[in-house]
Parts: C-alpha cells; sequence; structure tokens
C-alpha cells in the first residue's frame, strides 16, 4: 500500500476559526456514565492544538446506532463531562441538536479556545444517507473540517464525506497517527496472519469475513459472532445472540476459507448463562450441548487453549471485538485470557499485535494489557476494511482534497 499525504492540521487556518471535528464517540458506556474514555483521550492532541490555537472547536459524532430517531438514552450529554475532565476540567457546552437553530445558536455563543459538544448525529436519519444538504448544514456551522475519527471513515455518512467535500479539510492526530502506524505495521506484513475476530456487531462485520478469507492464514471467530457460524454447522445456540438470517453468508465463509486455504477456527466449549446479569447456573458446556435456555455468554476453556494454539504459528495477529460478554465478569475471562496469551507473545518478540475497536480496547484496558499489544487502534470496522485493502470514503475524499490544495498551491 502506498504512503498517503494528507493535509494536516498545521496546513488549515484554525485560529479564532470555528473547527468541526469529527470525532468517534462511540465509547463504551454503562448506565449513562463512559466505562472506558480510550477515545476521548485520543481525541486530545488534536483538541489541545485546536485549543492552544484559539480555534472555536465543535465535536460531530454519533452514538451507536439509534437508527435516524431521537433516542433519549443515546445522548451524546453524559459525554460532556468526560470530555472536560480528559481536558484537565475546561468547560465543555453541549448542544441539543447537531444542526438547525439550536445548533447555530450554541455555535454562535462559542469563545475562542472553548468547545461544544453537539448532540448524537445519528438521531437524523440523513446522516447514514450521506444526504448531501445535511453535511451542507452541518457545514454551514464552521470554516474548516477535520476527520480524527479513522473508526468511522469506512462509513459513507454526511458527516465523513460530505462535510469533508465542502469545507478546507485535514486529518486531526488520531487520524494522522492510526493512518501512519496502520501502513507502517502492514507495509511489510509477517506472515502467517491471524485475524480474531468476534463481538456483537454480527451484521456489518459478517461480510468482511467473507474478504478477510482471502487475506488472512488463520480466522479465529469468537463472542456472539461465533454463534452464527455455530448454528450455521447445525448446533442448538439456545438463546444466545444469533443472526439466523445470515446462516447462508456464514456457510459461504466457512466454504470460502476452505477454497483459499484460511483456517477457520470456532469455540469448541462456550459458558452458559440464563441472564448476563446472574451468576447462578452458569456453566461450561460443550458447543454441541448449549442448552435450551442458555445464552452462551463467553468462551470456554478448551476453546481458549484452542485459540491460543492457533495464534502461536503466527507472525502477526489483529483482533476485533471480544470474546464474550466481558463487560461483565466473569465473562470477561475468555477475552482476557486470550488477550495476556497475546501479550506473552508480543513480549517474546514472537509475535506482532494489532488490536481494534472501542470495545476490544475497553476489554485490554480491563486486563492491564494496554502496552501488552504492538499498537491499539481506535478502529474496529474500519480498521477491518482497510486491513481488506478496501478504500474507505473517509480516507480517500480527505486524500482527494489534499491533492487538490496542492496542485492549486
Ligand atoms: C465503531 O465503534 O466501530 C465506530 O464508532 C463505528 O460504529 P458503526 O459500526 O455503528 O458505524
Amino acid at each position: 500500500m502506498g504512503r498517503i499525504t494528507f493535509r494536516r492540521l498545521e496546513d488549515l487556518e484554525v485560529a479564532g476559526k470555528t473547527v468541526l471535528v469529527r470525532a468517534d464517540l462511540n465509547v463504551p458506556m454503562q448506565g449513562g456514565r463512559v466505562t472506558d474514555s480510550t477515545r476521548i483521550l485520543r481525541l486530545l492532541p488534536t483538541l489541545q492544538y485546536l485549543v492552544k490555537k484559539k480555534a472555536r472547536i465543535v465535536l460531530l459524532s454519533h452514538f451507536d446506532r439509534p437508527g435516524g430517531i431521537f433516542v433519549p438514552s443515546l445522548s451524546l450529554s453524559p459525554l460532556v463531562d468526560a470530555i472536560s475532565e480528559a481536558l484537565g476540567g475546561r468547560p465543555v457546552q453541549f448542544g441539543v441538536d447537531c444542526v438547525g437553530p439550536a445548533a447555530r445558536e450554541a455555535v454562535a455563543r462559542l469563545k475562542p479556545g472553548e468547545v461544544l459538544l453537539l448532540e448524537n448525529l445519528r438521531f437524523h436519519p440523513e446522516e447514514e444517507k450521506g444526504d448531501v444538504q445535511f453535511a451542507r448544514d452541518l457545514a454551514s456551522l464552521g470554516d474548516v473540517f477535520v476527520n480524527d475519527a479513522f473508526s468511522c471513515s469506512h462509513r459513507r455518512h454526511a458527516s465523513i464525506t460530505g462535510i469533508a467535500s465542502v469545507l478546507p479539510s485535514a486529518v486531526g492526530r488520531l487520524m494522522e497517527e492510526e493512518l501512519h502506524m496502520l501502513q507502517r505495521i502492514f507495509s511489510k506484513t509477517a506472515r502467517p496472519v491471524a485475524a480474531i475476530v468476534g463481538g456483537s456487531k454480527i451484521s456489518s462485520k459478517l461480510a468482511l469475513l467473507e474478504n478477510l478469507t482471502s487475506v488472512v492464514d488463520v480466522l479465529v471467530i469468537g463472542g456472539a459472532m461465533a454463534n452464527t457460524f455455530l448454528y450455521a454447522e447445525g448446533y442448538d445456540v439456545g438463546k444466545s445472540l444469533v443472526e439466523k438470517s445470515l446462516k447462508n453468508t456464514a456457510k459461504n465463509i466457512l466454504a470460502r476459507a476452505g477454497k483459499k486455504g484460511c483456517r477457520i477456527v470456532l469455540p469448541v466449549d462456550v459458558v452458559v448463562a440464563r441472564s448476563l446479569e446472574s451468576q447462578r447456573g452458569n456453566k461450561v458446556v460443550g458447543v454441541d450441548h448449549i442448552p435450551a435456555w442458555g445464552i452462551a455468554a463467553d468462551i470456554g476453556p478448551a476453546t481458549v487453549k484452542l485459540f491460543c494454539e492457533a495464534v502461536i504459528p503466527c507472525k502477526t495477529a489483529v483482533w476485533n471485538g471480544p470474546m464474550g460478554a466481558f463487560e461483565t465478569a466473569p465473562f470477561d475471562s475468555g477475552t482476557i485470557m486470550l488477550a495476556r496469551y497475546i501479550a506473552l507473545l508480543t513480549g517474546k518478540k514472537q509475535l506482532r499485535s494489532i488490536g481494534g475497536g472501542g470495545d476490544t480496547v475497553a476489554a485490554l484496558a480491563r486486563a492491564g494489557l494496554e502496552d501488552g499489544f504492538s499498537y491499539l487502534s481506535a478502529a474496529g470496522g474500519a480498521f477491518l476494511e482497510w486491513l481488506e485493502g478496501k478504500e474507505l470514503p473517509g480516507v480517500a475524499v480527505l486524500e482527494r482534497a489534499s491533492r487538490k490544495a496542492r496542485s492549486r498551491a
């Protein structure tokens, strides 16, 4: 992959200007509180630069998948305190909408060096549709645009590709670091490569796995993602999270992997629970004995061993998505044990390891393993698409803008 050059923060006139920063504030939360602030902390270099330059900073982000309607529990307002705390107590204002009069008035009140967070972009269906007028409405709030959300740059959404087509744009510090590190690591990928994929965003990631089988040598599938594969193989997965309608997609992936010489490794045992809240009656069962009442909440010990062994011959491992319901102990055990083993191989220089995604990074932080991997990317789905060699629309639009700016200079 050739080196791509982008316009950086320094290439934009930001002093005293209103700077729209597309961030990824889709952070892990529980009960209205941020449980992992890694994505916020990684935005700091961009925010601190802009504060120092006395820019008026307007943060734009989505949170979760509200589906184009206002969902109070998916408001970004609980993030105000977490962002303010990360900025050393600097006040952060909140705008109750990301477009329209409420947004315009909130922006108009901003003084140089101040930060404003606007409400969840995905409360408007136009965001995910990449609506041109919606992008223009967003763009009209600022003078320049900074994309610091590499983790969302695989989405052709209004705030990702649309604003960048209208305003002078640049990459933020985090996006710059992500592109630089991933290009560096994968410019000479040491083989064999293992991809470990889990998590609960099954439908959006399942299709990605099909292409990954052409890129990696070993594909380890755990977490809720594995249930659909187990179901496709004819196992009864009880009350586990499963996408039954994707049975054939899962079957195709298994068949394609066989043809491509990619080894797929699926769980052989799981920890089943009646509910994620209660630990009563939890037990380890083989995947052929998941009871009708059971939710597969974590991978079992035989699976942990199998997954570790699958990674041993590999020189590079990329990991996206936890192996179980890691937010609730003890269902974080499988994820933590596998992460520890990968960190051990990484420490011995036997393996280059790259973790990606909000939940994955949160799970590694929970295990105290942030420094045990060669690199941690804030991006999950975007990282996997990048790995497949796909053009990310949010990156491509900035590249075009940078090329245009250079040819004008
Ligand atoms: C992520 O968490 O990977 C990003 O925030 C993108 O979220 P999405 O998959 O809902 O677009």
